[in-house]
């Protein structure tokens, strides 16, 4: 196959670098060495697959690159999946990697005698103001949030406000930041993510890297 006609798989940089490498080798997918160095300011990698290359980029713009058919397959957590909501998208495996969950949390002093149940009106800083909107206005609750890329964490301390919505692992960033979880609003991993509009034009590749990849997911 010609090198223009490979599929491109984006991938988000960071820490699920170190779970995405097993699941990759048990998809037999060999990156070139560069891959597996977070400092390298290389994007693209070539793989022991002819046919795939990899990209790697921030975990919200892996949803756009495979949304506007720039990537054909990705690897995005249901948090970026949901938060986007693209027509586009299509996420037929649970990859089981990257595995946590988006919380809303408050500082200690105050989430020790809160009821969520009560709240009517509330501000939160977070990255994910869609889902965040929608979570509480199932629940009749107006949420005006404050968009910020990082570092949510800070917000309450330095008075932007006393909630946010983030992604909560270990737990640690909260306890080092004073912070409690008082609400679960999503359990996260990260899915295989694929365009449509390939998934049409190239089925039988699409449909053998899915398999590939259901396959390695299952095999952890
Ligand atoms: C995520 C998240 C929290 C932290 C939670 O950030 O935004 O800050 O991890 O993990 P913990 O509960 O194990 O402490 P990440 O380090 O992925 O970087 P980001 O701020 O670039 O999203």
């Amino acid at each position: 196959m010609a090198a223009n006609n490979r599929l491109t798989l984006a991938v988000p940089r960071g820490r699920i670098l170190g779970e995405l490498t097993p699941l990759l080798a048990r998809a037999d997918v060999e990156p070139e060495a560069a891959f597996a160095d977070e400092d390298a300011r290389q994007l693209r990698f070539a793989t022991n697959q002819p046919a795939l290359e990899i990209v790697r980029v921030r975990s919200f713009d892996v949803a756009t690159f495979v949304a506007f058919g720039a990537a054909q397959l990705g690897v995005a957590g249901n948090d970026v999946i949901m938060e986007f909501d693209y027509p586009e998208l299509y996420a037929p495996v649970d990859l089981k990697i990257g595995q946590c969950r988006l919380s809303v949390a408050e500082p200690r002093e105050i989430g020790e005698r809160d009821d969520p149940a009560r709240w009517s009106h509330i501000r939160i800083a977070t990255k994910y103001p869609r889902i965040t909107r929608r979570h509480f206005a199932r629940r009749g609750v107006q949420a005006e949030c404050i968009t910020l890329s990082g570092a949510m964490e800070l917000a309450p301390g330095l008075g932007l406000c006393r909630r946010i919505v983030d992604l909560v692992s270990s737990g640690a960033t909260l306890a080092a930041n004073d912070l409690v979880e008082v609400e679960e609003i999503a359990r996260i991993s990260a899915r295989l993510i694929v365009n449509r509009a390939a998934l049409k034009t190239r089925p039988k590749e699409m449909a053998g890297w899915i398999d590939r990849f259901r396959e390695a997911a299952d095999a952890a």
